[in-house]
This record gives structure tokens, sequence and C-alpha cells, in this order.
């Protein structure tokens, strides 16, 4: 783990730590205020992503910042990584093998920018920092805490695209996280 950003930064480049390096254009490290209180996971960077090297910038980034909008949520003021850093071919769910060759990368990310709430897009990101047995489904619009961090599970912004019905969850789900920051944050002062 590094304590500083240009370090963690330097030790991403170049690297081969899983087969998705041999596919990708861009290493998509991450984008955002590094001392945010609210941190987004996603799945992994997709076409759109990979040949700008930024995340959610693709059309399920478009609908994000829709609802950014909507919720007064500066894109700039929040902090948005995925759990893998590298585009899986024909934008798959990433395999195990790399997510788990990835994921130092985002919690040292995490350790740096040290969130109150973390979202979880999608059951790539739910399942990866919360375990396997979380289900999306169940555990969608429901806060877990764990060491500290408050976690709110939600659909993956993709899904969204596929199924319009689900866009009311995702609403409630961030306003859910709207409230608890300015809650956290009144008490803060
Ligand atoms: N989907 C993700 O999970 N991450 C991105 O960065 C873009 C699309």
């Amino acid at each position: 783990m590094y304590d500083n950003w240009e370090d963690l930064e330097k030790s991403i480049v170049g690297c081969k730590k899983c087969k998705l390096c041999t596919g990708r254009n861009n290493i998509v490290f991450g984008v955002g205020n590094k001392n945010a209180d609210i941190m987004f996971i996603g799945e992994g960077p997709g076409a759109d992503e990979d040949r700008i090297g930024e995340p959610f910038v693709g059309k399920a980034g478009k609908l994000m910042d829709q609802a950014f909008k909507g919720l007064g949520i500066d894109r700039n003021e929040v902090y948005i990584a995925n759990i893998v850093k590298c585009r899986p071919p024909q934008n798959r769910t990433p395999e195990q093998d790399e997510a788990r060759a990835c994921l130092d990368y985002l919690r040292n990310q995490v350790m740096l920018v040290r969130p109150k709430i973390i979202v979880l897009l999608g059951s790539t990101a739910l399942k990866n920092i919360l375990g396997e047995e979380y289900a999306i489904t169940a555990s969608r619009g429901i806060w877990t805490q764990k060491k500290g961090i408050l976690y709110m599970p939600t659909w993956h912004p993709a899904a969204l695209l596929r199924d319009e019905s689900k866009k009311i969850d995702f609403w409630k789900d961030l306003k859910q996280v709207m409230s608890k920051y300015d809650e956290l944050m009144s008490k803060t002062v």
C-alpha cells in the first residue's frame, strides 16, 4: 500500500498483473476529488472509458451524470473508480482472477480518499467489496457498515439502460445517500 497518490499512480503504469492488459488502450484509474466524502465504484471500463482513460464517460456514465445533476452532486466533488482498471473484452464481467489482481489498487484508493460513503454500482462491485454472498437484488437500497465506511449498493447504471423501471430504485438509493451525507455533515459542524 502506498501512502500517497503519486506513488500509487506510478505503480499502476504498465501494469501486467492480469490478462486484461493485453487488450487495453488506457488504464482507467479513477477520477474526481481525492478527498471525497462519497465514492462510487463501478465494474470496469467500457469502450469509451478505455479510449478516453476516464471512468463512466459512455452511455451509462451519461445516465449517472443526469442523476448527479438532479441530486445536486458535482461529478468533481465525488471520487469514481472501478473494480478493474482495464477493459474486459466485449464488456464481459471481470473474471475472478482479474478482479483479485486489481483490487489492491482500489483498496489503496479507498485508503487514500477515506470516503464516508461508498456507492457500489452493480453486482460486480458489491460482490468484490462486500462478499460473494451478497446479491444485488436483495441488497440494493440497504446500508451496510464495515470498518467505518457506509456502503450503499445500487443498480449499475447500465442496468437502467436495459430496464427503465430500475431508474426509480437508483434514484431512491442515491437520495438515501444524499440524506445520509447531509446527516453526517450536520454532525461534524
Ligand atoms: N461501466 C463501469 O462499470 N465502469 C465504467 O467506468 C463505465 C461503465
